[in-house]
């Protein structure tokens, strides 16, 4: 016979309460499962949707895509080297190439800084050659003179509807200012070419130019300027510059601001500062859809990155500022935005040897960022781990062709600063997704950004065609 249990009540409102508890719990858990598969599905559908227009958009461009192979061979190493070589050999792998690539007395410099003979000249381009980019070799501008405008950036002037290249004018000297410091040319100014068609560059000037005499001015020729961007203010009507300042041993760390009526120039100098209080030493600038502008400069000894945006006339910054990618010990940014999402390059920190470059990504420039790999594709290994023996310094959005950009890096030759060379090549988001290498919460993934390593290249023929 069953016995009524008089405890049996409060047993089964025990246990009641306690299946609900884990009922609610196990609703909240099949909830968020729910919500992170959709915002998952839903992701990588956009994702995907943006490859379909990615590669919808790109068939001119596709061909630019393509890998391209280097097939340089590592010498065998070698008793005796420039010991000024030595001292600037990297902590990373393939140290006995990036050696060559340094010394002034390897073999293989023909290979990374082609003579003369083989400039680029618009002036005198022949057939095949026209228009054609030769990352490495000597570029020279409308007047048969190498191109002078190193860390540089371009702006494109909607009122000139020209483009306009700014960058280090070091047509000086290589030395060293002491017995351990980097190699340095005494500063000349700002140089400023300009372009219709990205090719053809006509020597504008120096616009920017350095101090002889008075030695406390920044600008004096004893100190440091790199990395000069000009962006135009919508509301002022005026070119502003934002530039690296700094003095020979790199303590001063600032940055520094000029402002010009025209992109041609002259510019005025204002003033410099350490922003947000900070040491800032590579920077670059970057001006948003919405007209709000960005400073971005390593800082904290290079360990971190520190973002912030200007005042509405873009003369200084304001008082909001976000540290990324905090001890990664990246410099060199270039910005750039894609269909709502902001990417940057980056390189790492091995003075003018070249490095690895890595691609970042974030919803919102502020942050946060991540780092999302190597972009660099083709070439041979050394090539991809060197970002092709350069560092990059512009992203430069091509017109026509959303989600193609072209990337500007400087080939630096640390024996003769002067003869740096350009590097400039295809740069495209957008084809297989690629997971971040840091994850945060959501484990979102981004477009792939790829940069293609090719000896010789050249822009899609209908480049600059607006869409209807
Ligand atoms: C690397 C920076 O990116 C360059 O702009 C320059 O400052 C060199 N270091 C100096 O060694």
């Amino acid at each position: 016979m069953r016995m009524k249990n008089k405890y049996r009540k409060p047993n089964t409102l025990r246990w009641n309460a306690g299946s609900r508890c884990s009922l609610l719990v196990w609703s909240l858990v099949g909830f968020l499962v729910m919500l992170y598969l959709y915002t998952f599905i839903h992701d990588t559908n956009v994702k995907n949707e943006e490859h379909q227009m990615h590669i919808s958009h790109h068939l001119q461009f596709r061909e630019l895509e393509e890998v391209e192979e280097e097939n340089l061979q590592i010498p065998a190493p070698r008793g005796k080297r420039s010991p000024r070589a030595d001292k600037r050999r990297p902590r990373k792998v393939h140290t006995s190439l990036i050696d060559e690539f340094l010394d002034e007395s390897s073999k293989l410099r023909r290979i990374f800084f082609p003579d003369e003979t083989t400039a680029i000249d618009p002036m005198n381009g022949t057939g095949n050659d026209t228009s054609c980019y030769y990352p490495g070799r000597m570029w020279l501008d409308t007047e048969g003179n190498p191109i002078q405008a190193h860390g540089g950036g371009i702006l494109y002037d909607e009122k000139t509807e020209t483009y306009y290249w700014y960058g280090e004018f070091k047509d000086g000297p290589t030395y060293h200012a002491h017995k351990r410091g980097a190699a340095r040319v005494d500063v000349i100014g700002v140089g400023c070419y300009s372009s219709k068609d990205l090719w053809i560059w006509k020597n504008e000037g120096i616009v920017l130019a350095a101090e002889e005499k008075n030695e406390t001015h920044d600008l004096h020729k004893l100190n440091v300027l790199e990395r000069p961007k000009v962006i135009y203010n919508n509301m002022t009507g005026k070119y502003v510059m934002w530039m690296h300042i700094d003095d020979v041993n790199y303590t001063k760390a600032s940055v520094g601001v000029a402002i010009s009526n025209s992109p041609t120039g002259p510019f005025n100098y204002l003033y410099s500062k350490r922003p947000h209080g900070f040491d800032s030493r590579d920077m670059t600038i970057f001006k948003d859809d919405d007209g709000v502008a960005y400073l971005i400069y390593s800082s904290e000894d290079n360990s971190e990155l520190h973002i912030g945006p200007l005042n509405e006339e873009y003369l200084d910054v304001t008082n909001i500022m976000r540290r990324i990618l905090v001890g990664q010990h990246r410099e060199a940014p270039a910005l750039f935005k894609h269909q709502g999402t902001y990417y940057m390059i980056t390189s790492g920190c091995t003075g003018w040897a070249p490095n690895e470059a890595l691609a970042h990504a974030a919803e919102s420039i502020m942050g946060p960022w991540e780092t999302i790999g190597n972009p660099c594709v083709g070439g041979n290994k050394i090539f991809q781990q060197t970002t092709f023996f350069s560092q990059g310094t512009f992203v430069l959005p091509l017109p026509g062709f959303p989600g193609s950009f072209i990337v500007m890096a400087d080939r630096w030759n640390p024996a003769d600063l002067r003869d740096s060379r350009y590097v400039w090549l295809p740069l495209t988001v957008g084809g297989r997704v690629d997971e971040p290498l840091q994850y945060s919460f959501g484990f979102p993934l981004w477009s792939r950004v790829s940069i293609y390593w090719h000896k010789k290249w050249r822009l899609p023929r209908r480049w600059g065609v607006k869409e209807s």
